[in-house]
């Protein structure tokens, strides 16, 4: 099947059709029709701060906050100041003495096929059983722990565990490599890595423990390794344990009791680390805090997925990843909903996988990337048709510009044109949802996000910050979930998000569209982070690896669109004269082994281009916008600024041969 990509400007430009949410969804849903969301927006954004303190007192506080936004020091807000408040009391104690004791919080399989159900009074257990353990390796209120684990419910234990005692997590996604680990745990100064043995992927075990090994071992401020299993019983494979610094977790578990109270935690007292890719070279570290990013996801998980008692809530994204931090353990939790968690691969055994397991434990809500949903289209049709997929009521999306045409599917093929979807844009920095539908009140349309959720000031800015139809993506006021800044390097912080209209709005880094109807169409990301299968990537990273190979003088990357990943990065290199004749296919595989060493296998370039130059202006800025148009065989843009305009055809007959050679 062939997946076109159609571009949002094609997209809105072709008279769209509008969806209207299902009478069976409205019948249940909290909010029923666009009045009601429009009234409430109104209301919001009127006075942003009611709405927010609103849903915060939903939640429980040790000490009430005094201001519900301090924005004396912009860029640099503060969000319920003064507030105490803990997240894993208002994940877990809070609803301990309800109805929601009993209720399966994590329900989980692992890819083998094992199941573990934990209520909500197990995991209150556990998360204090492993707070202890957290103590009893010395960690304090405010000291930072590293973790790399696979999706098992001891991940999201672990984070409510750092929560309960103010310990601030840097989850670090499994995909990342040693020295990526060694990066994100020296930034953050990472007193402690939680890690496992290893997790199943694809029917492999995949260790873990020897890649934090190599990451850690130059890591001074690394006092702790601590390890689990994945399988408790099982006598456990050889996984090599540093004496003094590494402790098994089932081994710390026998002297710790499942007591432990919540620290009172103020508003602003730091929650957790993520790092993310920007456009230099250096990973950012985002932070974000606790009864600001608690009150953002609380809100954003209740209305934007209409969570109700009985739902059974599977986002498929990884705990690595912020979408797994705010809609996999936080979010869900906040609202007492039982999440479903799956450890594998959605191909493995087979192409069915994630359907079998929506039949088996009657998922209600979905949440997945386009990239995924892309993948089933082509997988085919009889797939999802071979197993009962009517427990769905409602569909999402997550991660990058979802094209209609995959969302056509999606709507006609899992949802059965009954659940609404809500196609959610947010981003590591935002710590939650940002604009969606609300379902059941807003007309949705294929490939379009919608409108800002409550207490978001969204708009389209033009270069001077006024309103336009087809500019850049800014938020004008505060929200509770924001990022505080990035850790060690508050100067890139003011930089990166604030000085595009002179600190008077946060930008995005995406380019947007705002239809007649007010919908935003985000076209895609305006700088040069590039994201591949919803993995967010900066392509100066990859340059910055590239350039330590001797063979190479200087390199540009770039992300072209392709049709399953959504984007795919072209990497166009020049080599030093010194490498003239050496075997390209080997050099290719030495700067691919690099990057798989330096960042991860997910960063590996599609195709790799050595080229004898690289279109540049007179001033020597590379002309990126022509090589992406290289990329994907369109006609060049305007090059009358290049220093030499011979270059593009040169450069365009390499990538020409490249494709022929490859597909050969
Ligand atoms: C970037 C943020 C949000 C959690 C997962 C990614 C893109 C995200 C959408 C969407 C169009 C989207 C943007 C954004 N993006 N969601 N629904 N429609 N684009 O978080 O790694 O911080 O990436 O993902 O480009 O800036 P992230």
């Amino acid at each position: 099947m062939q997946t076109t990509l159609l571009s949002a400007t094609d997209t809105v430009t072709q008279a769209s059709k509008t969806f209207s949410p299902s009478e069976n969804f409205i019948l249940r849903a909290r909010l029923k029709n666009l009045s009601q969301y429009q009234a409430l927006y109104h209301q919001s954004i009127e006075n942003p701060e009611a709405f927010w303190a609103a849903e915060a007192n939903e939640l429980h506080w040790f000490k009430p906050w005094k201001h519900t936004l301090d924005d004396s020091k912009k860029p640099f807000f503060s969000w319920f100041t003064e507030g105490k408040t803990n997240l894993s009391y208002n994940c877990l104690d809070r609803h301990l003495n309800t109805q929601t004791r009993n209720k399966a919080a994590i329900i989980f399989e692992g890819e083998p096929g094992d199941e573990r159900v934990l209520t909500y009074h197990d995991l209150h257990r556990e998360v204090c059983r492993f707070a202890n353990v957290l103590l009893g390796l010395g960690l304090e209120k405010g000291d930072t722990v590293a973790i790399y684990m696979p999706m098992v419910p001891e991940l999201a234990i672990a984070l409510l565990a750092c929560a309960r005692i103010g310990v601030i997590h840097s989850v670090i996604f499994g995909g990342f490599s040693s020295e990526a680990i060694r990066d994100r745990v020296l930034d953050a100064r990472s007193k402690c890595v939680i890690t496992m043995d290893g997790g199943y992927r694809r029917g492999k075990f995949l260790p873990l423990k020897e890649i934090v090994d190599a990451g850690v071992a130059p890591c001074p401020c690394v006092k702790h390794v601590l390890v689990l299993k994945r399988h408790r019983d099982t006598v456990g494979r050889d996984c090599p344990m540093t004496p003094g610094r590494d402790v098994w977790y089932h081994e710390a578990t026998a002297r710790v009791t499942t007591h432990r109270p919540a620290v009172e935690m103020d508003a602003e007292d730091m929650l957790f680390l993520l790092y993310t890719s920007g456009s230099t070279g250096k990973p950012k570290g985002i932070m974000h805090t606790t009864g600001g990013y608690m009150t953002h996801a609380y809100a954003t998980t209740k209305y934007t997925f209409d969570m109700q008692a009985e739902d059974v809530f599977w986002c498929t994204a990884d705990i690595g990843w912020v979408t797994g931090h705010s809609y996999v353990v936080y979010g869900p939790l906040l609202n007492g909903a039982t999440v479903f968690m799956y450890e594998g691969a959605p191909d493995w055994p087979n192409h069915g996988r994630y359907w079998q397991l929506i039949e088996k434990y009657g998922v209600t809500i979905f949440y997945t990337a386009p990239t995924a949903i892309r993948a089933f289209m082509k997988w085919g049709d009889e797939w999802p048709a071979q197993s009962n997929l009517t427990s769905l009521r409602l569909l999402g999306s997550v991660g990058e510009p979802i094209n209609p045409e995959a969302w056509l599917w999606y709507n006609k093929n899992i949802g059965f044109e009954r659940c609404p979807i809500v196609d959610t844009w947010w981003q590591t920095e935002t710590g939650g949802i940002m604009i969606t539908p609300v379902p059941g009140c807003i007309p949705t349309k294929p490939g379009s996000a919608t409108l800002p959720f409550f207490g978001i000031d969204a708009a389209v800015l033009d270069e001077e910050g006024n309103p336009s139809d087809h500019g850049l993506l800014a938020i004008r006021k505060p929200w509770p979930g924001m990022l505080r800044g990035i850790y060690g390097d508050t100067e890139r912080y003011v930089r990166t998000y604030w000085s595009k209209w002179g600190g008077k709005y946060y930008f995005a880094g995406d380019g947007a569209i705002r239809d007649q109807d007010g919908y935003f169409w985000i076209t895609g990301r305006v700088d040069d982070v590039v994201n591949v299968s919803g993995h967010r990537i900066g392509t100066a990273e990859l340059e910055a690896v590239f350039i330590e190979n001797h063979a190479v003088a200087e390199s540009a990357v770039i992300g072209a669109s392709h049709e399953l990943k959504g984007q795919t990065l072209i990497a166009f290199v020049i080599l030093k004269s010194i490498s003239a004749g050496i075997d390209e296919n080997w050099l290719r595989n030495d700067l691919n082994r690099m990057i798989e060493t330096k960042i991860g296998k997910f960063a590996r370039p599609e195709a790799i281009v050595f080229v004898p130059d690289l279109p540049k202006t007179r001033s020597g800025k590379i002309m990126r916008r022509l090589l992406r148009d290289i990329a994907e065989h369109r006609e060049l843009g305007n090059v009358t600024t290049l220093a030499d305009p011979a270059v593009v055809e040169a450069i365009r007959e390499r990538f020409a041969r490249l494709k022929t050679s490859t597909s050969a």
